[in-house]
């Protein structure tokens, strides 16, 4: 979401006359979008302002902005610290940027943190980091209290844009050559619940959606993030299976396998029932792919609660896994808890289940040793070579010539835990949809 923001911000830059540069000391706009999900942005941004004082000393003409959550969070607190920011823009005023820029040039320091959407960032311009895929919002908000999440706190409640509005995007993006998108929401599931009339039913608009999206000529690739366990529903689970460009992977955030931690996390599903949508999943899309979430040392996580969690990764076999170890958040209910897990115990814990998680991802990419997978491009890889991403989102590498963009049928010969490697092979040959059947 937050670099979904940042293509906007460069977009509307970019629409003004603006030009990229590599060097901070020569730019009159300098933008620092903050995400306060984990990490500690505000060291990272106290960090960079200070590295930021002299070259704007230097340089007068430069106007220096902090857009994103912590931006939203901290609001006059930024330029309190840092006076020489010349605009604070929250989550919600993105929109207003520019004008911003212009008045802090006439009357010194702006702030707008306003509390509500009213223009969502997808309908402003963008400058896209790749041509061919395109991440989407089809909601911003989420109207969930998960006791260890910032994000209702610095976006909101959730707020789901119109049906058409989201297709008109997608099929305009589509008609400019983009074949795969992403459509981003914080909880995909409710998408449209805000939108229904009361007493109307409870009918997934999310399913709707896909089925709309899906209809878009010349898309080849439809991916959503995230659903919430707690709201998944049937029919998204038919809209995926009947709809042919949604690819066969599902980001399925599970957090804990602790019913006591999902509880305490304020996550309303339980272990069981999250394992039996996975199996029921699985039933109803062959060859569907899973990646999942998981936080370790959660406040009051016992050695027996972090070895639910291992139970639960080792049924439920994911394709791959975000591991990430607890971190507070000023302002969530988690962060006031006194029971905190000490670093080294965290520390223990997490190498265990990444340990345990790359095993099971060695063996789910096995799977893939001997097969023709369909590949979309997306540029060079690391060690050279091309890197693509299958449906099931697993990264591949292989050598050759290829163009980001361009699809391409490669016979996977080893699987390794985070990447399939292979050699590219004439389309004819191609038994991708029987790959999909047969896993
Ligand atoms: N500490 C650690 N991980 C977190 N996440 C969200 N908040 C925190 C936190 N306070 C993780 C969750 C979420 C992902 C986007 O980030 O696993 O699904
Ligand atoms: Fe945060 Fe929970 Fe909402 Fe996800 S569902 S954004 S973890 S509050």
């Amino acid at each position: 979401m937050n670099e979904h923001d940042s293509e906007r911000i460069a977009g509307l830059l970019t629409a003004e006359g603006y030009v990229p540069t590599e060097e901070a000391a020569e730019a009159e706009v300098v933008v620092l979008n903050t995400c306060a999900i984990r990490e500690n942005a505000d060291n990272r941004l106290y960090g960079q302002l200070g590295h930021l004082r002299p070259l704007k000393m230097a340089n007068p003409r430069m106007r220096i902005v902090v857009a994103g959550c912590l931006a939203q969070k901290d609001r006059g607190l930024i330029q309190r610290r840092a006076p020489w920011v010349d605009v604070v823009v929250g989550t919600h005023a993105l929109p207003s940027l520019l004008e911003l820029i212009r008045r802090a040039e006439a009357e010194g320091p702006q702030m707008d943190v306003r509390e509500y959407t009213e223009v969502f960032p997808s309908a402003l311009p963008a400058v896209r980091g790749d041509r061919h895929r395109a991440w989407v919002s089809v909601s911003v908000g989420c109207d969930n209290r998960c006791s260890f999440c910032i994000v209702p706190l610095v976006r909101g409640p959730q707020r789901s844009r119109p049906l058409g509005e989201v297709l008109a995007e997608v099929q305009g993006l589509a008609a400019s050559g983009v074949v795969e998108v992403t459509l981003l929401g914080q909880n995909v599931n409710t998408y449209g619940r805000d939108l229904t009339v009361p007493g109307s039913g409870s009918r997934s608009r999310f399913a709707e959606l896909l089925r709309a999206v899906d209809g878009v000529e010349r898309l080849r690739r439809i991916r959503f993030t995230s659903p919430h366990p707690h709201d998944f529903t049937p029919d998204v689970i038919d809209a995926i299976a009947a709809c042919e460009r949604v690819c066969e992977h599902i980001h399925f955030p599970l957090q804990s396998g602790s019913d006591r931690i999902l509880r305490a996390m304020r996550r309303s599903y339980r272990s069981e029932r999250y394992l039996s949508w996975v199996r029921r999943i699985r039933d109803s899309i062959p060859g569907i792919a899973f990646s999942t979430d998981i936080i370790v040392g959660f406040p009051g996580e016992t050695e027996e609660d972090f070895r639910g969690t291992l139970r639960v990764v080792e049924e439920a076999r994911f394709d791959s896994a975000y591991t990430f170890q607890y971190s507070p958040r000023p302002g969530t209910a988690a962060a006031s808890f006194d029971d905190q897990v000490p670093k080294e115990v965290v520390q223990e814990r997490f190498d265990r289940l990444v340990a345990l998680q790359e095993s099971i991802s060695l063996e789910r990419n096995r799977a893939c040793e001997g097969r023709i997978v369909e590949v979309l491009v997306e540029g060079t890889g690391r060690k050279g070579g091309v890197q693509g991403r299958t449906r099931t989102n697993k990264v591949v590498h292989f050598e050759g010539d290829a163009a980001p963009g361009q699809f391409l049928d490669v016979a996977i010969e080893r699987a390794h835990p985070h990447h399939l490697s292979g050699h590219p092979v004439p389309t004819a040959e191609r038994d991708g949809l029987a790959l999909a059947a047969a896993e």
